[in-house]
């Protein structure tokens, strides 16, 4: 068993709050926290790593409920030109957005993909996240979505990597060969969650949006995944209100994502279903729209954070850079924010294992270059000074 002692701050994301003067005993999972000196005995005789955390921030690793990692190529012409006006719709009939991602990624190797992308999911640690959710979609043909899954699952079962969930996002965008097939594929994708999910798959996915998919063919997409056992996840009302949160509510989806053009009653649909909204606010800045963060926390509505990197509106990678742009851009306090980014991103995920610093949870833990959590609101990019994922030093 290894203690961490001398925590300033313990940031527990339970009902104790923070704990001053903490410590945690941890091997795999945690095994106690709490105030130290309080430690029970027959604990403390089991310990054989001690590991000073200097009176620093110790909080849960940080969960990212939201990315497309898995990707060949990039976009940067386009997110100029959306910097000089050009809207992400204008973008994609122009021959950009998704579909511009999948020409580069179908033709690299399931090797140089499955490296890249190993690569890329290291640097989460970086920004404190010790569990990332992962989609694929950049395929849009059936071979190429199953590898891409498998290719995740082989990556979660690496332990010098955050640990990954794997989604299924077959119906990211209709194919770029086939424009004007989009029901003939939903109904192809539909009919593919069943080797998702031998593939390794926990979610399945779907955009549901203007361009995209509409709410018939999603909810096609996400029932036939649920009967092959993936749970509903959804890109909701981002570009439009075309009705993906009133979907997610009806299939109580495990989340609903974005939400830039849902509205008051979306959020209470939300809440009374149990469906978490997971939250973008580096995707918010790009599409120059936010969420109704107001209308969520009134409702009820457990909120979750994701980076949501992708090659084409976020390269961002670091949680604790999202933490703070929770507060600066979503209006979320400190402690909410953090709350979001940890056990909200378990809830988000449909995971009981982790996310809060309990007894018996994952010891996925970070402590900060910090002594107070106020810190991820200055410093926009808080490095951790140690990560642990399953009790095991990760990164420092
Ligand atoms: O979450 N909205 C769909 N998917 C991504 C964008 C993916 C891309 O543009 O490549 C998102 O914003
Ligand atoms: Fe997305």
């Amino acid at each position: 068993m290894k203690r961490l002692h001398n925590i300033g701050r313990l940031f527990t994301a339970t009902g104790a709050g923070v704990v001053e003067r903490a410590s945690v005993i941890a091997s795999e999972k945690i095994a106690w926290a709490g105030v130290e000196g309080k430690e029970p005995r027959e604990l403390m005789e089991k310990v054989t790593d001690e590991h000073d955390c200097g009176a620093g921030l110790v909080t849960p690793g940080l969960i990212d409920a939201h990315t497309h990692p898995l990707y060949a190529g990039d976009r940067m012409a386009e997110v100029a030109m959306r910097s000089a006006g050009a809207t992400y719709t204008e973008v994609a009939k122009a021959g950009g957005g998704i579909r511009a991602s999948v020409w580069a990624t179908r033709s690299a190797s399931a090797e140089a993909l499955e490296a890249a992308a190993a690569q890329r999911l290291r640097k989460w640690f970086a920004g404190g996240a010790t569990t990332v959710e992962a989609k694929t979609g950049y395929h849009l043909e059936r071979e190429g979505e199953l590898k891409a899954t498998m290719i995740l699952s082989r990556l979660s079962a690496r332990t010098d990597l955050p640990r990954i969930e794997v989604t299924f996002l077959a119906a990211h965008s209709v194919p770029p060969e086939r424009p004007r097939q989009r029901d003939a594929y939903a109904k192809e994708v539909a009919s593919w969650c069943r080797d998702a999910k031998e593939a390794g798959a926990r979610f399945c996915d779907v955009f549901c949006d203007e361009g995209y998919f509409t709410v018939a063919q999603s909810r096609r997409v996400l029932k036939a995944g649920m009967a092959a056992g993936l749970i509903p996840r959804i890109h909701a009302d981002e570009i439009a209100r075309t009705g993906g949160a009133k979907l997610a509510a009806e299939l109580h989806a495990a989340s609903a994502d974005h939400l830039l053009r849902a509205e008051r009653k979306d959020a209470v649909a939300l809440a009374k279903a149990g469906v978490v909204a997971t939250l973008a606010p580096v995707t918010a800045l790009s599409m120059g729209k936010l969420p109704p963060v107001r209308e969520l926390l009134e409702a009820g509505t457990v909120i979750a954070l994701g980076t949501d990197h992708n090659p084409g509106t976020s390269g961002v990678t670091s949680m604790s850079l999202v933490v703070a742009l929770a507060v600066s851009v979503l209006k979320l306090s400190v402690e909410r924010a953090l709350i979001a980014g940890t056990i909200g991103g378990a809830y988000s995920l449909s995971l009981a294992d982790r996310g809060s610093i309990s007894t018996g949870l994952a010891a996925d833990l970070v402590l900060w270059e910090a002594d107070h959590e106020g810190a991820f609101a200055w410093a926009y990019g808080l490095r951790p000074r140690s990560v642990w994922r399953a009790g095991a030093l990760v990164a420092s």
